[in-house]
């Protein structure tokens, strides 16, 4: 029978992710779902998450927020905005907040510096930062303002196509020098998140399955580069084409016969499985993408798969329906009270309960202890 555990080879990864047999996929979750089990309990933790602008200077072809988009309307919230949501985050009785926006130049670094010191200072949570490629001094500002933790999902560990889906050359949204590439086998943001590794930061990434010509070795890849990385968390979501974006457009890129990952839930939970299999004690969310495609039981599937946190968006309302990276997002007509009992809901219906505190990846108690 085929291995499913830490020490599955290649051959193994692959198959696992072309399964396709009920009866086998159920081993693969029953065993990522008792390795989320061992590793980080029965707690799912919840991220209160904030998109605080969808301004971006960027032209990631899959993105309905890039700077290709000309069609949306772009917001950037204030100070004070941005602080009633954190509020809202410790009323509902989450342990982090998470800012994501676009690479927006005009959040600055004392900008941010300052918020993050607002919203530590008021509510002492803990603070995620997902802005996008910004430079070293960026991250060492925030650090020392008091963020914890910080998301930048590779996408793809396959430098070709990541630098497909990435075309204009790499600057940061802010002044300072990107990190050199640590080697053309490498896709550039490998070496940004080895920085936020080494400047005390938590690191989450994660990748989009189902890219135009993205292929089943490249999805081992991925899994691979987490494990290389002991990354803290790990995002995967089914790609979902934008209709304004250039790769909605774009079928050239598609794999040979047979070789395409097709972009769908399917292939996103068995690679979160994976990822649980292969970085037990990592945190791996049940993300808005698989929500997005299987509205009815998507986060509550990811969960019984090896997931153990969600993040209840706690965007104002008005300006939800303006952060569409991709269409039909999950809970864009919805407030920040409904994301919260629905979430409740789902998290109590396979028999998990939700975690307390600010619910950092056990990894890294071993790293600060060390
Ligand atoms: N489909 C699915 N996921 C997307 N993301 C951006 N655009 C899309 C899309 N069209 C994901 C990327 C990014 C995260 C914030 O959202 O992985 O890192
Ligand atoms: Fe937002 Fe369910 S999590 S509506």
């Amino acid at each position: 029978m085929r291995t499913v555990a830490a020490d599955m080879g290649n051959a193994d990864l692959r198959a696992w992710l072309t399964e396709e047999d009920p009866v086998q996929l159920d081993r693969l979750y029953t065993a990522a779902d008792a390795a989320r089990s061992a590793a980080v309990g029965p707690e799912v933790h919840l991220r209160g998450l904030i998109e605080i602008s969808n301004a971006c200077t960027r032209a990631c072809a899959y993105c309905g927020i890039s700077v290709h988009n000309h069609a949306i309307q772009r917001y950037r919230m204030g100070r004070h905005e941005i602080l009633e949501c954190a509020r809202r985050a410790k009323e509902l009785g989450y342990g982090t907040v998470v800012m994501q926006a676009g690479e927006d130049p005009l959040l600055t670094r004392a900008f941010i510096a300052d918020l993050v010191r607002a919203i530590k200072c008021e509510t002492g949570l803990a603070i995620t930062l997902s802005l996008g490629e910004r430079s070293r001094e960026d991250l060492i500002a925030w650090r020392e303002a008091g963020a914890d933790r910080y998301l930048l999902r590779f996408e793809t560990s396959n430098p070709a196509l990541f630098a497909r889906i990435h075309p204009e050359a790499h600057q940061p949204a802010a002044s300072g020098q990107r990190p050199a590439a640590s080697g053309q086998d490498e896709v550039p943001r490998i070496a940004m998140l080895r920085q936020l590794q080494e400047l005390g930061y938590q690191a989450g990434t994660g990748v989009m399955v189902g890219i135009p010509g993205q292929t089943w070795d490249d999805l081992v890849g991925d899994l691979r580069t987490f494990q290389k990385l002991d990354i803290e968390m790990i995002g995967v979501g089914p790609y979902i084409p934008h209709p304004a974006t250039p790769l909605a457009h774009d079928f050239d890129g598609v794999a040979e016969h047979g070789q395409q990952v097709p972009n769908t839930v399917l292939v996103a939970l068995k690679m979160v499985a994976l990822a649980r299999l292969l970085v037990p004690d990592a945190n791996i969310p049940a993300t808005t993408a698989v929500a997005t495609l299987n509205k009815e039981t998507g986060r509550e599937d990811a969960l019984k798969a090896g997931a153990n946190v969600v993040m209840p968006n706690l965007t104002p309302p008005a300006y939800r329906a303006l952060y569409e990276i991709y269409p039909d997002k999950a809970c864009v007509n919805e407030t920040a009270e409904q994301c919260h009992s629905c979430l409740a809901a789902r998290i109590h219906s396979v028999g998990r309960c939700i975690g307390a505190g600010p619910g950092a990846a056990p990894k890294t108690h071993r790293r600060t202890a060390s």
